[in-house]
């Protein structure tokens, strides 16, 4: 509709050109009253159709503002295009990063369940007092409260240790009622570690010490009762002696 409207007024105006450059007033006359129906009804047609004419301009326009559009969006497409881009590689290095990390953890819970479980927690006896005695002797602990990886021996009272690392040993001893001397060792293989001495008074007096050793596999520790000292305990569990694997080495 459009391009038939344009093409009416285009072959009207070289109909009115035509006709005037002819000096026949009659013919010119004539087809003056044949354009000016064609004018009207072009121009009813126009008025109906405003837009329509109107429209072959904005047709125009509006490819331009569509080419112009197109342009737009083929800018942004290629901006989201080379954002898309940024964040897959973002993507695939998160992803890199969580299965490093992964491995990380795989590594790392295989090497927990690699490491030995070693703790024991001991009280020494239900008994009442130990000693004094003529010689020194290995203390065996005979209150198990808790001994993960047996590396403690109750039968002897020494402790092997079943992988090479750096352990924690600690001990508390109790002396009760006046005047009671204790004394104590605590041996690595042959060699005294530590040496405690207290004295009770009117009642209840404890000591405790603790040490990191580094103990090779199959070495021991072990506590030693001094002669001629003494030491107590009873169900109150006063006399304990704890040792745990913190590392492996
Ligand atoms: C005007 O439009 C009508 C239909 O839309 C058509 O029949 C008529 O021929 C047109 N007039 C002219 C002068 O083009
Ligand atoms: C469209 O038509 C209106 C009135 O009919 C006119 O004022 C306007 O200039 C026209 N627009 C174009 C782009 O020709
Ligand atoms: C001493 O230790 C044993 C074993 O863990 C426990 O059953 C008992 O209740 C403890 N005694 C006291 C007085 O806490």
């Amino acid at each position: 509709m459009r391009g038939s409207a344009v093409f009416h007024i285009l072959l009207l105006c070289q109909c009115w050109t035509w006709a005037h450059s002819k000096a026949d007033n009659d013919a010119a006359q004539t087809l003056d009253q044949g354009l000016q129906v064609e004018i009207q009804g072009v121009e009813t047609n126009q008025s109906e159709s405003t837009k329509q004419t109107n429209g072959t301009v904005d047709f125009w326009a509006e490819l331009k503002e569509l080419r112009d559009m197109t342009i737009e969006l083929k800018t942004d497409l290629k901006h989201y295009l080379s954002r898309i881009e940024k964040l897959e590689q973002e993507k695939l290095d998160l992803e890199v990063r969580i299965s490093s990390a992964e491995k990380e953890m795989e590594e790392i819970k295989s090497e927990n369940a690699d490491q030995p479980k070693v703790a024991f927690s001991l009280g020494l006896t239900n008994a009442g007092r130990l000693g004094p005695y003529n010689t020194d002797i290995t203390l065996r602990f005979s209150k198990i409260f808790k001994n993960y990886g047996q590396a403690y021996n109750p039968d002897t009272g020494v402790f092997t240790a079943p992988v090479r690392g750096a352990y924690y040993f600690r001990f508390t001893f109790c002396e009760i009622n006046n005047a009671h001397w204790m004394g104590i060792h605590l041996y690595h293989n042959s060699k005294i570690i530590m040496t405690n001495y207290d004295r009770s008074n009117t009642y209840y007096e404890t000591m405790s010490n603790g040490v990191i050793l580094e103990l090779e596999r199959g070495d021991v520790v072990y506590m030693v009762l001094q002669a001629p000292y003494t030491v107590y305990d009873d169900h109150r569990n006063y006399s304990t002696f704890t040792g745990f694997l913190l590392f492996q080495l």
